[in-house]
Formats: C-alpha cells, sequence, structure tokens
C-alpha cells in the first residue's frame, strides 16, 4: 500500500477497533473526502495521466452543448437579470468554460450570470479558478450556501461520486453492509449488521437472498434541495451520469485506477470510489418539482445538436476530423457513453419543457 492510503487506512481501522465497522457510505465519505488523505483532495484524477476521463475532457462540444441548454432554460425563465449559474463537483472547470464561450452571444446571458461552483477539492479548485478566472467564480464546499434566487445547476458525473449505503439479503432478511479490518490479514474485509428498519422500508420490492440494493441518501438530499428550491423560484438543473433507469438490485460499487477497476477496499483515498446513479430514486427525491427524463446521453445529445456541431468544427478544423469523429461517437455511440449515461432535469412547475427533454 502507498504511504497516503496506508496512513488513511490505519485511521480507518482505529477508527473501526473503536466504534465498530464502517457503513459503506463512512468510508467512501471517508476514502473521497477526508481532508487529509482524501482521494480529491489530494489530487486532480481527471485525464490520461489520472484515473478516468470524463465527457467535457473529451471533447468541447459537450461543454457547449450544455451552455446552450442552459441559455435556453434561462430564455424560458424570462431571461432574469440576475441569477446563479452554479455547477457541481466541476473537475477542472473544461464544461464551464466550454459553456461559458460557447454562450457569450447570448444576449444578456453572460452579464445576468454568477457563477457558483460546489467543489470539496482545493487541487481542483485550483485548476478552476485558472480555466475561469475571467467569469470570477464563487466556490462551496455544499449547496446550502449557494444564494437562493433564480438558478441553473449542472452537475456531470458529481452524483456517482456521492455516498452510497448497501444492503444485502439473506435468509429473507436485509442486513446493511459494512467494512471491517481484519486485523491478522491487515486488510479491510466485508461484514455485514442488523439493518435500520427505515433503509428496509426504501427499497424496491422483491429481492432475493445475495441480492445487494443500494441506497444514495446524498444525492437524494441535494435533489430534495433543488426540488425545494424550483418551488420557491425559477429553477432548472441538470444531472449526467452513469447509472439506470429504474431501481434495481445490484453492486455497482466500484474502483477506478489508472483507467483500471480495482478492489475497493484495497487501497483507500487512493482509488476513484464510485456507485451507479439510481435516477429513479433521485426523480422521487425531487417529487415536489418537475421532473424530466432520464434519457440517455446519446439521445440527449442528438437532439441538442451535437452532429451539426460535429460538422462545423470539422469543417472549421479539417485536419482534426477523425478526432471530431471518434469523440462525437465516445460521447453518443450505444455501446460506449451514449446509453450507459443518462441526463435528468428537475424545472419549477410551469416551466416550460427543457431542451433535450421534449416527449420523453
Ligand atoms: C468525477 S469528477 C467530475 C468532474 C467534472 N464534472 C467533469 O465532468 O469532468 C467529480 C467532481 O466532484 C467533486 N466532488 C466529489 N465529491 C464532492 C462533494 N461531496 N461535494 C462537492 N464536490 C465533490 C470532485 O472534486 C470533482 O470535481
Amino acid at each position: 500500500m502507498a504511504s497516503a492510503a496506508a496512513d488513511l487506512a490505519a485511521l480507518l481501522s482505529r477508527q473501526i477497533a473503536l466504534m465498530g465497522p464502517l457503513s459503506v457510505a463512512d468510508y467512501m465519505a471517508s476514502c473521497l473526502g477526508h481532508p487529509q488523505f482524501g482521494y480529491y483532495i489530494t489530487r486532480d484524477p481527471l485525464g490520461r495521466a489520472g484515473d478516468f476521463t470524463t465527457a467535457p475532457e473529451i471533447s468541447q462540444m459537450f461543454g457547449e452543448l450544455i451552455g446552450l441548454w442552459a441559455a435556453q432554460c434561462w430564455l424560458q425563465m424570462g431571461s432574469p437579470e440576475k441569477f446563479a449559474l452554479v455547477e457541481f463537483g466541476p473537475g477542472r472547470g473544461t464544461l464551464a468554460a466550454d459553456a461559458l464561450r460557447a454562450v457569450d452571444k447570448v444576449p444578456g446571458f453572460t452579464a445576468a450570470k454568477r457563477l457558483h461552483l460546489v467543489e470539496t477539492s482545493p487541487v481542483l479548485r485550483a485548476r478552476q479558478a485558472a480555466a475561469l478566472a475571467d467569469a470570477q467564480p464563487v466556490w462551496h464546499d455544499e449547496l446550502s450556501t449557494v444564494p437562493a434566487g433564480p438558478a441553473i445547476f449542472i452537475g456531470n458525473e458529481f452524483l456517482d461520486a456521492l455516498p452510497i449505503q448497501q444492503l444485502i439479503r439473506q435468509d429473507g432478511t436485509w442486513f446493511e453492509r459494512c467494512i471491517d479490518w481484519d486485523d491478522k490479514a491487515e486488510h479491510f474485509t466485508w461484514c455485514r449488521t442488523a439493518a435500520a428498519p427505515a433503509l428496509v422500508d426504501q427499497l424496491p420490492a422483491g429481492g432475493r437472498d445475495g441480492d445487494i440494493a443500494e441506497l444514495a441518501p446524498a444525492a437524494a438530499a441535494i435533489a430534495a434541495s433543488i426540488a425545494d428550491r424550483a418551488i420557491a423560484g425559477p429553477t432548472a438543473a441538470l444531472f449526467i451520469d452513469y447509472g439506470y433507469a429504474r431501481s434495481t438490485f445490484g453492486d455497482s460499487f466500484q474502483a477506478l485506477q489508472n483507467h483500471k477497476p480495482v478492489d475497493p477496499l484495497s487501497a483507500p483515498g487512493q482509488a476513484d470510489l464510485t456507485a451507479h446513479v439510481d435516477f429513479a430514486a433521485v426523480a422521487r427525491a425531487a417529487g415536489k418539482a418537475q421532473v424530466h427524463g432520464p434519457i440517455d446521453q446519446g439521445a440527449f445529445l442528438l437532439r441538442l445538436g451535437i452532429q451539426q456541431r460535429a460538422a462545423r468544427l470539422m469543417a472549421q478544423n479539417p485536419g482534426q476530423s477523425k478526432l471530431i469523429e471518434k469523440a462525437q461517437q465516445r460521447l453518443i455511440g450505444a455501446t460506449e457513453m451514449g446509453m450507459l449515461f443518462k441526463a435528468l432535469a428537475i424545472t419549477s412547475p410551469g416551466l416550460a419543457v427543457p431542451a433535450g427533454f421534449e416527449n420523453v
């Protein structure tokens, strides 16, 4: 184990010795966000040299189309003179930079927007500050400090990074899946404890012995807060992530290191930990407001005009045509990101259906 991983493992194993096994949510929160050793706190994990690549890093078209999506929402809100453009987990700031460049010509949008970034990583905040200096962003540790008022929220590959809880069914009973420390073998191991009835009540009906179910309370809390804001005033939110459209059973807790899957318990704080997003659960949590989708990312980007944008870019940069075509395929191809990734929008009741979600 690398030394920072060993430090975090030592800290978590001491915590287990004192207080008992950790929930998956507590383990995930520490591995990703521990103030000293957390994965996102200590590094920029994106890109070829990192652990994973995201859509905005694949092509500028992604951020540009989302910028135009946001501009249309703003027009549908009646072009408020001042509004918050909020991005959750903005990574290197690439999506926001591409979006803002694309909408610069929409009269009034740039002057009306105040850019707010919800980001916990100091390393990535520095990247965002460099990429978005002209837009003078304001950073937040969490949604609660983002000012009230008209707002457009964007979150790409953000919800999958929020802690989940796991339950496992054995002999007809649901147990909470937990993480223990094996002193002899000196590594983390899976265990189970009695599950709180409140958790079991949230599970989909059915299930067989051996099934694993996942709950994402942090993602649900964000969706519910956005719905509250949507009831209070003009609001639109767009979440894009990998996940499934209907709540189901399955173990999607995974770790990536150097673009390869690794055991999530093997190197705490050194690998990206994620879980697939249960879009049906996000929709239920936002149920007070209007929910649109989910729709597959491929279909969504086609509806927003990715082919036209790609054709234009190719005409302007003929030498780059193959790369642009390849990037487009990665974003929309059914066996690439096009179907695994989905888009879901939350808007204020009474607002027009946002672009890309018509008749979904
Ligand atoms: C998978 S990266 C996605 C980055 C970017 N959206 C993109 O598509 O390239 C997850 C982002 O969420 C941030 N993040 C993770 N957990 C967070 C939390 N609890 N609160 C705020 N930001 C968080 C990370 O630091 C990072 O910027």
